[in-house]
């Protein structure tokens, strides 16, 4: 029976509009479930791959905090997602994407959920919003004879070295320091580690994917074209689509390589030693990567600064004496401070594992670092003189818990072209620098340690990189600029954009602008399209 409005008493319409807003998550959840069942080509078992706060609170809190780095990124006052959906097969991710975009959802994707801001699992810009957890998705399968592995972006890094040392000794992977990473998140955005001065970034060794792109399809490196394929190894995560498999190609590892920690304090002359470390540090043997972990130690009046000097030597402890004698005898290094171990080994190692510890820890792919945190990175191009350290020191004696990790560039590094792929910190960049404020407890007061870190980082500005001051897209930093609705959000874009990407953006915007004109996929930080107008449209394609 259809009622003329008139005749709708008010109060019932009144009741109507709250049972309307009351039941609107429920009417997603429903229209999404009924959607991706239409479209999925492998049945969905959705009690295993569906949590929404009203059917198990208790469970849908699990998933969320399962792989979620960065605490803060937890809070109560945080937005939460309409429901977690976890595909168990490639075409339910497929589905997912066609779904959301039929309904209108904003959908996020998480791998790992290491993400600095948390954008793979919350969205300050727009709600509804859901997520779509690659966490079932984490099978490896590594081929020796071909020297490569199809690795499902699911998966941790960790889990990545695990597999390829069960098959070989001598060969490895050149990607991150710490195991629960996420390759779909961390791949995307250059991956660096302990042999990047040997073979470069993960993105570096990527030689195939699969990608389902905005139109739900899935496209290997053949079918999405070269463009696209640049764009996904650097261009960052969360702009192009959903990565559901790397292939990358494995690189060469000695059966015998060497690790070390030399720690030095203030006392110890930690100042002239580091700031010799900013001379070198860059030309050492490529077999070579020493990188320095900077904190405070001690209390009161013993309160000083901890240098450590970490590293991985791609060789044994004998050839590792006779490179650090010719190249930087003044870190004293000795013998005894050494120890020789396997690729794997030393995986375990850096990544901070007593020793002894089995490598199938590797497999638990359990976030070894949860903490509340907001981190800063750059970029520098000339030594830091003994003056600049000292203010470093004072600052960092100044905050509770701050860590700061300087990562050596150089060698293998400054051989790939910036435009190589989007990853563009290339020759001339003497080491990175990673700034971290940390706090243990949600009671204290964020916005101060977020103060804190921000003025460390303006002190900073004469000793590194300028026009762009370079930023690591892996150490996500919404300080940096933030996209919004308005129709100027690709200028706004370009003020991160640069020190992201340098020069690499503005290919990034045209493959952006070719594959994902409607910007399905998109976050704070994701490469905007160029606003496509009828008129336009003509002139912003990109050609081939
Ligand atoms: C403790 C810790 C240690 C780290 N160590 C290193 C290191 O040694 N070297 C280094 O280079 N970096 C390091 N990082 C940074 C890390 O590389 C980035 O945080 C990276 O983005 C994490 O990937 P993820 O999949 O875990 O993150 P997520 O939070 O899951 O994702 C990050 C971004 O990528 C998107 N994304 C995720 N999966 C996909 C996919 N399959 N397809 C498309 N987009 C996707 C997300 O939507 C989000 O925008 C570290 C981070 C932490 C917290
Ligand atoms: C599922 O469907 C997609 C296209 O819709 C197709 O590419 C894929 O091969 C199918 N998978 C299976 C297992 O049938
Ligand atoms: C909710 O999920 C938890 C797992 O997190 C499970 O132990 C519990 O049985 C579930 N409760 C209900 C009512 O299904
Ligand atoms: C400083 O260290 C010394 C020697 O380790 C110790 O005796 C002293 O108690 C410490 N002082 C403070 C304030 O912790
Ligand atoms: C190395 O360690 C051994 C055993 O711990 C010790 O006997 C030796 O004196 C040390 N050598 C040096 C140079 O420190
Ligand atoms: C790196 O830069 C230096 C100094 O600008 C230059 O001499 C060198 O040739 C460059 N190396 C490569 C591989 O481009
Ligand atoms: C959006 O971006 C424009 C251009 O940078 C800026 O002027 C404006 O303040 C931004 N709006 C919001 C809400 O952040």
């Amino acid at each position: 029976m259809v009622l003329p409005k008139s005749s709708i008493p008010l109060l019932f319409l009144l009741l109507l509009l709250q049972s309307v807003s009351w039941s609107a998550s429920a009417s997603i959840i429903d229209d999404f479930t009924q959607c991706v069942s239409q479209n999925s080509n492998v049945s969905v078992p959705f009690s295993k791959a569906l949590f929404t706060p009203n059917n198990n609170m208790s469970a849908f809190t699990s998933v969320l905090q399962s792989s979620a780095q960065n605490l803060r990124c937890l809070e109560p006052s945080v937005p939460k997602p309409e429901f977690i959906f976890t595909p168990f097969h490639d075409s339910h991710v497929q589905a997912a994407v066609i779904c959301s975009k039929k309904l209108g959802t904003h959908l996020r994707v998480r791998s790992g959920g290491h993400d600095y801001e948390g954008l793979s699992y919350i969205s300050e810009i727009e709600t509804p919003f859901i997520i779509v957890d690659l966490v079932k998705l984490r099978s490896i399968n590594v081929d020796i004879e071909a020297n490569s592995a199809w690795i499902q972006t699911g998966a941790t890094i960790g889990e990545v070295y695990y597999r390829i040392s069960q098959k070989s000794r001598v060969h490895g992977f050149p990607a991150g320091l710490c195991n629960s990473i996420g390759i779909g998140g961390h791949i995307t955005g250059g991956a660096y580690g302990s042999m990047m001065r040997k073979y470069g970034l993960g993105a570096d060794n990527v030689v195939d994917a699969r990608i389902v792109n905005a139109n739900g399809e899935i496209l290997d490196r053949e079918s999405m074209g070269e463009d696209l394929f640049w764009a996904i190894r650097g261009g960052g995560g969360g702009s192009f689509g959903v990565i559901l498999w790397w292939k990358i190609k494995l690189v060469p590892v000695p059966e015998t390589v060497t690790v070390f920690t030399v720690p030095k304090t203030l006392e110890q002359g930690a100042t002239k030693l580091l700031n010799r470390w900013t001379q070198v540090v860059d030309k050492l043997d490529e077999d070579l990567f020493i990188r320095v972990l900077i904190q405070p130690e001690g209390k009161g009046s013993n309160r000083t600064i901890s240098t450590s000097y970490n590293a991985l030597f791609l060789g044994d402890a004998e050839r590792l004496l006779k490179v650090i004698q010719a190249s930087f005898p003044e870190l004293g290094l000795t013998r005894n401070d050494t120890m020789e171990t396997s690729w794997i080994g030393s995986v375990l190692y850096i990544a901070g594992y007593p020793s002894g510890t089995p490598p199938e820890v590797l497999l638990q792919g359990k976030p070894t670092f949860k903490n509340f945190f907001k981190a800063k990175s750059d970029f520098v191009r000339e030594p830091i003189p003994e003056t600049g350290l000292e203010g470093i020191w004072k600052r960092l004696l100044e905050e509770e818990s701050p860590l700061s990790i300087w990562t050596p560039y150089g060698g293998k590094m400054s051989n790939i072209p910036e435009s190589e792929i989007p990853f563009p910190h290339r020759n001339g960049t003497i080491f990175m620098i990673q700034y971290l404020a940390l706090w243990q407890n949600e009671k204290e007061d964020a916005a101060k340690h977020i103060d804190w870190i921000r003025k460390l980082y303006n002190y900073m500005t004469p000793y590194v990189s300028k026009f762009p001051r370079e930023s690591y897209v892996n150490y996500r930093d919404l300080d940096l600029g933030i996209n919004n609705k308005s129709s100027t959000s690709f200028v706004a874009a370009s003020a991160w954009g640069n020190r992201y990407f340098k020069d690499n953006f503005n290919r990034l915007v045209r493959v952006k602008t070719k594959v994902d004109p409607d910007n399905f996929f998109r976050h704070e930080q994701s490469i905007p399209p160029v606003p496509v107008t009828p008129s336009s449209r003509k002139r912003h394609d990109v050609k081939g």
